[in-house]
């Protein structure tokens, strides 16, 4: 570590030079937690998070109220950040009627929401993953239509707390079908966090040779089993430059229990600064920010490199 809390620069070869975080704190990482964060807490943790540097900071759903009551303020919190580009503010969006919502407050990037595996799809849309499919294909067409941009980010990539490990195969089929229904950036979700390297590095090279360009891939790692910053290496060296991550390590998900520990930011920050790669974010305010926010939840952050660098001094 150097004088001022910075990770000594040592490149890597063949590795990206410079990597776009998707910062999903605010989103998958409130939407996991017990209490109801305020509507003005949240505003001022997704402008901070803004101005640490973060270029996208997911916002929050437009899904019912009553399966995420964390987020049932989305009407009341989108137009508190009418001072961001919404470009920068991607929501998710997992129907027709979640979309109305969305674009009726001025949203220009959504997600929609699949899953590799049927248990996971019956959980968290109450479809299979073929109705789930179905119920997106309009909301992307309407979105492509109003030049929206949107994500496709898919669930248990690698493996299913009901159902244990996922074929590639299957998981390779969804991402298929999520691009062709217009798509323009796929999120490979590995939530209960039991992906290894070899087989991060398999599974993209598998989308590969299925016609996925690699351009159009970002990870979203857990790291309930330890190994969110390898396998984020695994796909690094792969050449991927979008990588999900949450301030502080905030969330899982509600629909999976075993799903605890998004990659947080400033781990992967550290690693990324480290290996001289650049984000553009300042770990710093991204820091403080993150203490705030865990001080705000009266209980302390997983990430490593918070708990480091708030003890420095
Ligand atoms: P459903 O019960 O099948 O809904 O839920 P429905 O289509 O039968 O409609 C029932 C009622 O809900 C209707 O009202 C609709 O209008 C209303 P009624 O006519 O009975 O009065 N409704 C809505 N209201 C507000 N906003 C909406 C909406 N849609 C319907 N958008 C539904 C289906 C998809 C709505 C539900 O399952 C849902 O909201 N699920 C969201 C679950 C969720 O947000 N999970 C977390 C995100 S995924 C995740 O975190 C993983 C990820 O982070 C990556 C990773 O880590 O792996 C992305
Ligand atoms: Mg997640």
């Amino acid at each position: 570590m150097t004088a001022a809390g910075l990770p000594m620069e040592v490149p890597a070869e063949g590795l990206p030079t410079r990597v776009r975080i998707h910062e999903v704190g605010a989103r998958d990482g409130l939407q996991n937690e017990q209490t109801v964060v305020p509507t003005e807490i949240k505003a001022e943790f997704i402008h901070r998070l803004a101005a640490a540097g973060l270029p996208t900071v997911e916002a929050t759903s437009f899904v019912h109220p009553k399966w995420v009551p964390q987020l049932a303020d989305a009407e009341q919190l989108f137009p508190l950040l009418d001072d961001l580009d919404p470009q920068r503010l991607p929501v998710l969006v997992p129907n027709e009627r979640g979309l109305d919502r969305a674009l009726a407050l001025g949203a220009r990037r959504i997600a929609v929401f699949g899953s590799a595996t049927e248990s996971f799809a019956k959980a968290n849309l109450n479809r299979t993953v073929d109705e789930a499919l179905a119920m997106f294909a309009p909301v992307i067409a309407r979105a492509k239509d109003a030049r929206v941009e949107v994500r496709g980010y898919l669930s248990m990539c690698f493996g299913d707390p009901w159902e244990g490990p996922v074929p590639v195969a299957q998981t390779v089929r969804v991402c298929r079908a999520l691009l062709d229904l217009g798509c323009d950036e796929l999120s490979l979700g590995d939530t209960i966090g039991v992906a290894t390297p070899g087989h991060v590095q398999t599974l993209l090279a598998a989308l590969n040779e299925a016609g996925v360009p690699t351009s159009r891939i970002g990870v979203h790692f857990h790291d309930t089993y330890g190994q969110a910053l390898a396998n984020t290496f695994a796909a690094l060296q792969h050449g991927i430059t979008t990588i999900d991550a949450s301030a502080g390590g905030l969330g899982g998900c509600p629909y999976a229990k075993s799903a605890t520990g998004n990659l947080a930011t400033e781990d992967l920050v550290w690693m990324l600064h480290g290996l001289g790669i650049e984000t553009g974010v300042d770990l710093d305010r991204l820091t403080a920010t993150s203490v705030w926010m865990a001080e705000a939840l009266g209980r302390p952050s997983p990430s490593r490199t918070l708990r480091a660098l708030s003890h420095k001094e």
